[in-house]
């Protein structure tokens, strides 16, 4: 978080006021505002969900864990599919699948969704899976993954969902975190014309994980993966000769708090956290949200947010949020520029997508790729577009809007996290003037401050620290088995505050600007991670003696990863060792996770106490002037490291 961010994002003076003929038709009005925080919850909570036994006590707040609709009986499955096919909505499409091989597409009714998910749901359960059953998700973007999520949550049984990308030892962690018993995965999956070999990947995790005992491969490729006899099946065993039929298996009555899954996410250690998200308040909140802040007419619009369902963006607002509101969305499988850097173009165009929820680091990629991509297609079905994961930088919301919303539809720039579940710092597009760069004002319910250091609320114009006031209904209900880190982590900081580990500032109009992480977790791509993750996994590599890990702005990506790396006597910091490193960062979390660039140095520059200045090395993978370096041991290093790190090509 430079000064100068700061003082770029202040000098911002382009207003965007709603258009009227959007005022005039859009779900949220000027008066969501002025609904008490209770009755706002209590009626949504009421109206937006269906109920098998209604909840009696809107909330039970006992700070840091929070209770919301309770007493209440519900069904997340039940509310995304059932309900909507009960209502005669079967043949609406719930997804226009769009696989990466071009041409490969098809669309999947809520009818045919739901039969898909009670099948698998009968096979979970014929595989002993039940109410309270940990299960592992790991497979890539296609229909089978919101199945195998709405098969769990229909019969109760708690998931977590292991983004694709990640390496066989960040599966083999959070599936010992949650001890799940099962895992679904698939064969292999497509990415940008690649292959990525999940069942290899899974085969290799499930060495380390003694608690998996059975494994549902989907075949997605079709290769002749390796089958464990005892322990594997395919998705086609699983759910062979199960009926369809919903009456075949019976929504599970979940409590209000019942767990509905665990994400995990980075924080400032080298071990992720398990985000818990349980059921009525997380689904609510999720339906809630994006009812209003992406105006959704469930009948008419077509929606796609181009996220992974591996990341929080895709659990809310790709599969729950969505599906609760009974919304028609797309769901792509592969990359912007597979098989060219117009395929987003061509499916807005082909699918009359109404709105496109993406991230910034992907409106900056295609900037970089120029406007001519867009032009090639009729995009002007496009009526709302969103950002989300990182900040916006007011010249990406500007080319965003002309190039992509025809200099017409209103942007939602939505601040939220893995934590908070839901979105809770956003425009209503039919009510708020657009500040770019801004996320403007905290949604309904939601209350929302900037503090300084001392937790003192800082006035208009002032910096410091995000937190959030009051509880929300998806908030977390804490880190899985670690209830010390959830209060360290985000309730010691600010006493009765949650610390949202973001910066901000709020300027005369009450309109918040989000600054990034102000702790030791960085922002790829619009993803979480931590400095110390990438560290213990340089260090891990037998000719690593020490490692310090940063990030620096990066026009693309937002940040990139810089590692300073230090090696044991007698080895060479060749250009192989720079890749072999990289190759193993990507081994033991994941590609994402590789660094941009790795400068060798013979010393990483420490205090006199033997505490690495990480500040220091900020300021020289910035190329900014050094800060102070008088309390250094040696002031010379930092010197040296300067020269080196000059000298290193940036990785593309
Ligand atoms: O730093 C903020 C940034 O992303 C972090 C949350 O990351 P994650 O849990 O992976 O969830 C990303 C998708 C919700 C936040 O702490 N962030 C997210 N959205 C924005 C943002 N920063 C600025 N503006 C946003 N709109």
């Amino acid at each position: 978080m430079g000064d100068r961010a700061i003082d770029t994002l202040l000098l911002e003076e382009r207003r965007y006021p709603p258009p009227a003929d959007f005022a005039a038709q859009a779900n949220a009005k000027a008066d969501l505002y002025d609904v008490p925080f209770e009755e706002f919850w209590e009626r949504e909570g009421r109206s937006r969900v269906t109920w098998f036994e209604p909840f009696h006590t809107l909330l039970e707040w006992e700070l840091p864990y929070a209770r919301w609709y309770v007493g209440g009986k519900i069904n997340v499955a039940y509310n995304c599919l059932d309900r909507h096919v009960e209502a005669g909505l079967g043949d609406r499409v719930a997804y226009h699948y769009e696989a990466e091989p071009v041409g490969e597409r098809a669309d999947i009714t809520y009818g045919q969704l739901l039969s898909e998910v009670v099948k698998a749901a009968n096979g979970l359960k014929a595989l002993g899976v039940g109410k309270g059953t940990p299960v592992g998700i790991y497979m890539g973007m296609g229909p089978g993954l919101p199945v195998a999520m709405l098969a769990c949550a229909r019969i109760g049984a708690p998931f977590t969902v292991v983004f694709g990308g990640f390496s066989a030892e960040a599966l083999a962690d959070r599936l010992n975190d949650m001890r799940c018993e099962i895992l679904l995965t698939q064969d292999e999956a497509y990415r940008r014309g690649q292959i990525v070999p999940l069942k290899r990947n899974a085969d290799e995790a499930l060495a380390s994980c003694p608690t998996v005992r059975k494994v549902v491969v989907g075949q997605r490729t079709r290769a002749d993966v390796p089958m464990d006899p005892e322990r594997d099946l395919t998705w086609g065993q699983m759910i062979a000769g199960q009926p369809s039929d919903p009456a075949s298996c019976p929504c599970e009555p979940m409590d209000s708090e019942d767990l509905l899954y665990l994400l995990y996410t980075s924080g400032t250690t080298a071990k992720p956290k398990g985000i818990a998200h349980t059921t009525a308040g997380y689904l609510v909140g999720v339906a809630t949200t994006h009812h209003y802040i992406f105006d959704l007419k469930p009948e008419t619009d077509v929606y796609w947010c181009a996220a992974d369902i591996g990341w929080v963006t895709g659990h809310s607002y790709i599969v729950f949020g969505p599906l609760c509101n009974g919304a028609t969305s797309v769901l792509y499988e592969g990359t912007p520029d597979f098989p060219d850097k117009d395929r987003w173009w061509d499916i807005v165009e082909r699918y009359k997508v109404t709105i496109l929820y993406t991230a910034p680091t992907a409106i900056r990629a295609h900037m970089k790729w120029g406007p001519e991509y867009a032009q090639r297609h009729d995009l002007s079905s496009l009526r709302l577009l969103g950002s989300v994961g990182e900040p916006i930088n007011p010249e990406a919301w500007v080319w965003y809007r002309e190039h992509i919303g025809s200099d017409r539809t209103p942007i939602v720039d939505t601040w939220w996290q893995t934590e908070t579940g839901m979105i809770l710092i956003t425009p209503l597009p039919g009510v708020t003037t657009l500040k770019p760069g801004s996320a403007t004002k905290p949604f309904p319910g939601v209350e929302a401050a900037v503090v300084n250091d001392r937790g003192e609320e800082v006035g208009p114009g002032g910096g410091g620290y995000l937190v959030l006031k009051r509880p929300w209904p998806a908030m977390t209900r804490g880190i899985f088995g670690d209830d010390a880190r959830f209060r360290a982590t985000y309730w010691e900081r600010f006493p009765g505050m949650y610390f949202a580990g973001d910066g901000a500032r709020i300027d005369e109009d009450g309109d918040f600007w989000l600054l990034g992480r102000v702790d030791d977790v960085m922002n790829v791509s619009g993803h979480r991670i931590s400095t110390i993750e990438v560290e213990s996994a340089l260090v891990d590599h037998p000719a690593v003696a020490e490692a310090a890990v940063c990030g620096r702005a990066d026009p693309v990506t937002g940040q990139a990863i810089v590692a300073f790396v230090t090696l044991k006597g007698g080895e060479e910091g060749s250009v192989e060792m720079l890749e072999t490193l990289r190759e193993h960062v990507a081994r033991k979390i994941g590609p994402i996770a590789k660094p941009a660039n790795i400068v060798f140095t013979p010393e990483l520059p420490k205090t006199r106490s033997g505490k690495i200045m990480r500040r220091l090395l900020r300021d020289v993978a910035e190329e900014r002037p050094l800060g102070d370096t008088t309390t250094l041991a040696d002031p010379a290093v930092v010197a040296e490291i300067a020269e080196r790190a000059a000298a290193q090509p940036a990785e593309e």
